[in-house]
């Protein structure tokens, strides 16, 4: 049996492979937010060929953290029927069941002034004018993410992943270029780190014995943004205080190389996989069976996600199954 095939326990779910959809937002929710029947069959249709492990999509904490006009919502106890009926159709195929849960920050940007940890926008999108978040909206940003963490839990989703990357607002807090406060929320590497780590402690609470991911913007790729060593500091923190699995992705402003290179971000995976306790997932470029194998038998990270090309095919665990046997 290849090591992609082999399943993995992670607390008290089994993963049957190490093949994981990471989060990819579909839009095809409403334009408040609820699932619908489109959103259930594409996730659907993938589970049932095989995978793993589902992250579901980009879901909205509240209203100022939205992305997108048909982003999914977990802002709303109104949105917990709908989520429920997504959670049922995932676990249905025996796939382990996961949703993100999303605050875009200053890339809230259908809001005249988004949020952001300083007033400092993401590179590459200098012209949005946000506005410097108080101790009190801090605040409130935590029981956003709670109560959405209770929301998930209501559904039935076997856990839940605070999303940490790709320039969003807990990205943008851990990151020395966007955050220049000087409250304990900004400053030294902790102080940055700090907002993620509370709501990491909450959100253990929240989910008890179900299942804490953080999508972990492990760099920044740009000049005095986050490096590897920090990124290895945080994803420590977030194991020590209860986070059990470590999603490694990058880049302050998206990923910045070319997106066709399989594995881009295999090697600080690798790096930070070496220096924890947990389990740890990569996605990035992956696309051909032998390799996402080698990820895992080679590299010895345990979970590979495949995004682009299980969208464009559905059916990429059963042929890589075949193909690897
Ligand atoms: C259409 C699309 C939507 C995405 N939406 C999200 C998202 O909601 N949350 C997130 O963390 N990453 C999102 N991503 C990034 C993917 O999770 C993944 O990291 C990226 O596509 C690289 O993996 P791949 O090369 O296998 O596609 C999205 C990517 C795509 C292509």
């Amino acid at each position: 049996m290849s090591g992609l095939f082999t399943s993995k326990k992670v607390r008290n779910y089994r993963f049957k492979n190490r093949i994981i959809m990471p989060p990819m937002a579909s839009e095809k929710a409403t334009p408040t937010g609820e699932v619908t029947d489109k959103t259930i069959n594409y996730y659907y249709e993938r589970a049932k060929e095989g995978l793993g492990g589902v992250i579901v999509e980009h879901a909205f904490i509240s209203e100022a953290g939205r992305f997108s006009k048909r982003q999914l919502s977990i802002a709303e106890d109104s949105m917990i029927d709908g989520l429920s009926s997504l959670a049922s159709a995932i676990k249905s195929t025996g796939t382990v069941a996961i949703i993100q849960l999303s605050h875009a920050g200053c890339e809230a940007y259908h809001r005249c002034k988004p949020f952001s940890p300083s007033g400092i926008s993401i590179p590459g999108k200098e012209e949005i004018n946000s506005k410097k978040l108080s101790i009190g909206e801090i605040s409130e940003i935590k029981t956003d993410f709670i109560k959405a963490a209770e929301r998930a839990m209501k559904a039935g989703f076997d856990g839940v992943e605070i999303h940490g990357a790709h320039g969003y607002l807990l990205n943008q807090f851990n990151s020395p270029l966007t955050n220049h406060r000087q409250d304990k929320y900004g400053g030294s590497r902790e102080n940055r780190a700090r907002l993620s780590f509370e709501i990491a402690q909450d959100i253990r609470e929240v989910v008890q014995d179900k299942l804490l991911l953080y999508r972990l913007g492990a760099v920044d790729q740009f000049e005095k943004g986050l490096t590897t060593p920090d990124a290895i500091w945080i994803a420590k923190e977030l194991v020590r205080l209860g986070v059990d699995i470590i999603d490694i992705s990058g880049g302050l402003g998206g990923y910045r190389g070319s997106k066709n290179t399989e594995g881009y971000f295999v090697t600080v995976a690798k790096e930070i996989n070496q220096n924890l306790t947990k389990p740890v997932i990569v996605a990035g470029g992956i696309t051909s069976p032998e390799y996402a194998n080698k990820v895992v038998e080679e590299e010895k990270i345990d979970f590979v996600g495949i995004g682009r090309a299980i969208l464009s095919r559905p059916d990429w665990p059963l042929s890589a199954k075949k193909e690897l046997t």
